[in-house]
């Protein structure tokens, strides 16, 4: 049997590529950066899968210039960079990495968190820019507590509950929203109230948001949110930017309706080096890097190519987006390593 072409674009860590070189002819994209749309387009005429990544936008248009094209395996636990829809109707199967991200991703909004409410980057900022001229000081760098506060948790999939669980050890009162309530176990276990939107925004010291990028949650962060919020509380996100809506939280911020935020992602990504936010001293700003622990990386990249790998040996993926595929194009239509 000839052996599946595949296109992965950008290097790996390891094992990623070396899974699927023992059974694939393998082509990395060996620059930094992602490819450009034409170098994409120009790799995936061929190939029967591509590795990809979320700066990798894989539409209808992209998957109609490649007829052999079975799966496309994600890097990522977000897909919004997928039009899984058209994929579905190709009989192409898209895969993801839920789960081996979850605790790193989590710390990661938790460091937020406190970054921006103890005020760590801006003391940092102040103390390498020689400003720190008395020893101690009863009144400087005063940030909030977190003992004893209440956390409003948006969206309660894996992500948003590892960080329930980990308000727990600052013994927090959580309150969250999610499109479905959560079972009374869980709510019990994890010491959660489900309440309306409103009522999080109003209550919560922290709001933390975990949800996925869609039109019903594009936005959901907006000027109405924004000043249900107290003036002490802190948001963090670290799920996709276009949650909120970041010309007002801009506003929010410099106009002290809130007294803080914790960004990784944004509208526009990479951020515009002029963009507002960047001369704020209430924000914390980090280049979407939430999953960036060796660990959780190298998971990802062994769960993408892992996944690549099943669809094409005709076995179901552990991690299949789109579960409708397999009425479109069965496994055994796609099979094609022994
Ligand atoms: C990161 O944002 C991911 O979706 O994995």
């Amino acid at each position: 049997m000839l052996k599946p072409k595949i296109y992965v674009t950008r290097r790996l860590p390891q094992p990623g590529v070396e899974l699927l070189e023992e059974v694939c002819d393998v082509e990395v994209n060996p620059d930094e950066a992602p490819p450009t749309r034409e170098l994409l387009i120009r790799k995936v005429q061929d190939v029967d899968g591509i590795l990809c990544l979320l700066t990798d936008r894989i539409d209808a248009d992209l998957m109609d210039l490649a007829p052999n094209l079975k799966v496309v395996s994600s890097m990522s636990v977000g897909y919004d960079h997928i039009d899984v829809e058209a994929a579905t109707k190709k009989g192409v199967y898209v895969t993801f990495t839920p789960g081996v991200l979850t605790e790193a991703t989590a710390d990661f909004t938790w460091a937020l968190l406190m970054a921006v409410s103890r005020r760590v980057i801006e003391a940092d900022r102040y103390l390498r820019a020689g400003k720190w001229k008395i020893q101690w000081s009863p009144t400087h760098f005063l940030g909030s507590d977190l003992t004893g506060k209440t956390l409003g948790i948006i969206g309660l999939g894996r992500i948003g509950e590892a960080i329930a669980q980990r308000a727990r050890g600052f013994n927090m009162n959580v309150l969250y929203f999610s499109r479905a309530r959560a079972e009374q176990e869980k709510e019990r276990r994890l010491n959660i109230e489900f309440v309306p939107l409103e009522r999080l925004f109003r209550e919560s010291d922290f709001v933390t948001v975990h949800v996925p990028i869609t039109d019903e949650t594009k936005h959901l962060i907006n000027e109405e949110r924004l000043r249900q919020m107290k003036p002490t509380a802190y948001l963090v996100n670290t799920s996709r930017g276009p949650v909120i809506d970041q010309a007002v939280l801009t506003r929010a911020l410099r106009e002290r309706w809130i007294a803080g935020a914790g960004l990784d992602v944004f509208e526009k990504e990479p951020i515009d080096p002029n963009d507002p936010l960047i001369n704020l001293e209430n924000v914390v700003l980090t280049p979407h890097i939430a999953s960036a622990t060796t660990e959780a990386r190298s998971k990802m990249a062994e769960v993408a190519a892992k996944n690549l790998i099943s669809v094409l040996e005709g076995t179901p993926p552990q991690f299949l987006v789109n579960q409708e595929v397999l009425k479109v194009r069965p496994l055994s239509a796609v099979r094609m390593i022994t």
